[in-house]
């Protein structure tokens, strides 16, 4: 660095000090602030709750400062909702109000600064992006007319494990092959197309340029940057990598999949009996001159990290519980052996009749929540929760991991027991009908792919269950389930070693 920007930034430091006294003096005595730990000048609470705001520093948190808190990380605030009642002031009753996303400079790069749909503010151009998504994604039309891929895909899982001499011997890291599997789940969707192996280069590259971009958009490594916009030039060299990562993964996008489709010349000459895919719609409605082209591509890039990796954690962590708990996975097969008959392979219209396997589902959503923190809401205006002040554009954290793991409204819920589904809590779905459990949000941010996520771990689950018997591996008697989180994702920190023995029928 050189001292021209050190003189920058020490001046800036110590004006910024002078200003955010002087505002914290004006705002304290116009608003009824939330309670929390007192902020220094121009750090905020930064130095004391440090960067890693996972939903278990933020359940200690809402302990000690209830269930609405405020924290100033740096020049922002941040806002911890962490009871039932308060989530559904923010999420239904102003589901308005809080409706935005916070974005950062990272997400900004991303997101191309708001063109997309998942983190784009409440307003005219989310609206638009979400009914035209609506139609090729979130239907049960989409459901009914991908699941028979689905199912082949998750027989194509098993297949090749039953071909893997060691996947019943030392064991095999299971979540390679899901990977896999979730990727063209998703692909067929979009593009109706799907990649052969793990080696297929295409599907490696498009793999590594999505994990890096996961990486780099929920690290907490670049939080300072963000906190303390003064210091944001020493994160020069972070977002020049975030924005050749996006180049490249857009350009990715473009050349082999957007283009390679507007090749074809009719959706007739496609695989899929000519129907359409997701993309045909989408082109239709950037024909229409609804949309641009940075718009379907940003909603391709939307569907790459929202739909694949959450799926897949959410699998890998029912499978985890699956294998540390031999006797609900028993109960599981035996099950699917009864209900469906030995060895008959389970399809998208049998998971509803499997009440077990769903609970099994909810129970691993519930304790193992993919998006704990959901995804950052904002509201653009000031407003009121819960008698406090919240000001304009404050990040709205709702702790969904502690409403669904709290002791004073769950019994035992530290424990794995899909059975509470089933007797106390039989009336409670995923799909946000209780404010307990909200493990894909709930109201006009809620996440509108629960329609296919449901149903691909149901088949998922349940042909592997049926399948295999899921045993760690030798010289272990549990899976380690240590969690890793991010900026708002959380997922098993080790890919687990899994021995999978075929059964007979
Ligand atoms: C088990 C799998 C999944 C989980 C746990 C999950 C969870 C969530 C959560 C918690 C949110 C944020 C809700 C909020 O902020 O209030 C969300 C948003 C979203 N999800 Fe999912 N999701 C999953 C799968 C999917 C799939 C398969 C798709 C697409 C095919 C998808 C597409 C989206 C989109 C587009 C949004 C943004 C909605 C908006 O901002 O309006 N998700 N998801």
């Amino acid at each position: 660095m050189d001292l021209l920007l050190l003189e920058k930034t020490l001046l800036g430091l110590f004006f910024s000090i002078i200003i955010a006294i002087t505002v914290s003096k004006l705002r304290g005595k116009r608003f009824k602030l939330p309670p929390g730990p007192i902020p220094v000048p121009v750090f905020g609470n930064w130095l004391q709750v440090g960067d890693d705001l996972n939903h278990r520093n933020l359940t200690d948190l809402a302990k000690k400062f209830g269930e609405v808190c405020l924290l100033r990380m740096g020049q922002r605030n941040l806002v911890v909702v962490s009871s039932p009642d308060l989530a559904k002031e923010v999420l239904h009753t102003q589901g308005v109000e809080f409706g935005s996303r916070t974005r950062n400079v990272v997400f900004d790069i991303f997101t191309g600064k708001g063109q997309d749909m998942v983190f784009t503010v409440y307003g005219e151009h989310w609206r638009k992006m979400r009914r035209i998504m609506t139609v090729p994604f979130f239907t049960n039309k989409v459901v009914q007319q991908y699941r028979f891929g689905w199912e082949d895909e998750a027989a194509r899982v098993v297949e090749d494990v039953k071909k893997m001499p060691e996947a019943s011997t030392s064991g095999i890291v299971l979540r390679k092959r899901l990977q896999l599997m979730m990727y063209n789940n998703m692909y067929r969707i979009m593009f109706d197309r799907r990649f052969e192996s793990e080696d297929d280069p295409l599907f490696v590259k498009l793999k590594a340029l999505n994990g890096e971009r996961s990486r780099l958009a929920q690290s907490f490594e670049y939080n300072y940057g963000d906190f303390i916009p003064i210091l944001r030039p020493f994160l020069r060299g972070y977002l020049k990598i975030c924005k050749e990562v996006k180049e490249r993964r857009l350009q990715l996008f473009k050349d082999y999949f957007l283009d390679e489709r507007k090749k074809l010349a009719s959706p007739k000459a496609t695989d899929n009996n000519g129907l359409k895919c997701a993309i045909d719609h989408i082109l239709d409605a950037q024909q229409k001159g609804e949309i641009n082209e940075d718009n379907v591509l940003y909603i391709v890039e939307n569907i790459n990290v929202a739909a694949i990796e959450t799926t897949l954690w959410s699998i890998e962590w029912g499978i985890a519980e699956l294998v540390n708990h031999p006797e609900i996975q028993k109960k599981l097969r035996n099950e699917l052996d009864s209900v469906l008959g030995h060895g008959v392979q389970i399809t998208e219209p049998d998971t509803y009749k499997l009440p077990y396997l769903q609970a099994v589902i909810k129970e691993t959503l519930r304790l193992r929540m993919a998006i704990p923190l959901l995804v950052p809401h904002m509201n653009l205006h000031d407003a009121k929760l819960g008698g406090f002040d919240i000001p304009a554009e404050s990040k709205i954290l709702v702790n969904a991991w502690w409403l669904a793991n709290n002791p004073a409204n769950w019994k035992n819920p530290e424990e794995f027991r899909p059975e509470r589904f089933l007797e106390e809590e039989s009336k409670v779905e995923a799909n946000g009908n209780d404010f307990r459990y909200l493990p894909f949000g709930v109201g006009r941010r809620s996440c509108p792919g629960i329609i296919l996520a449901l149903p691909i771990l149901g088949i998922t689950l349940g042909r592997l269950v049926q399948n295999f018997e899921l045993l760690p591996p030798p010289g272990q008697s549990k899976l380690d389930t240590t969690e890793k989180g991010g900026q708002f994702s959380l997922h098993i920190l080790k890919h687990s070693t899994i021995v999978a023995k075929p059964r007979s029928f």
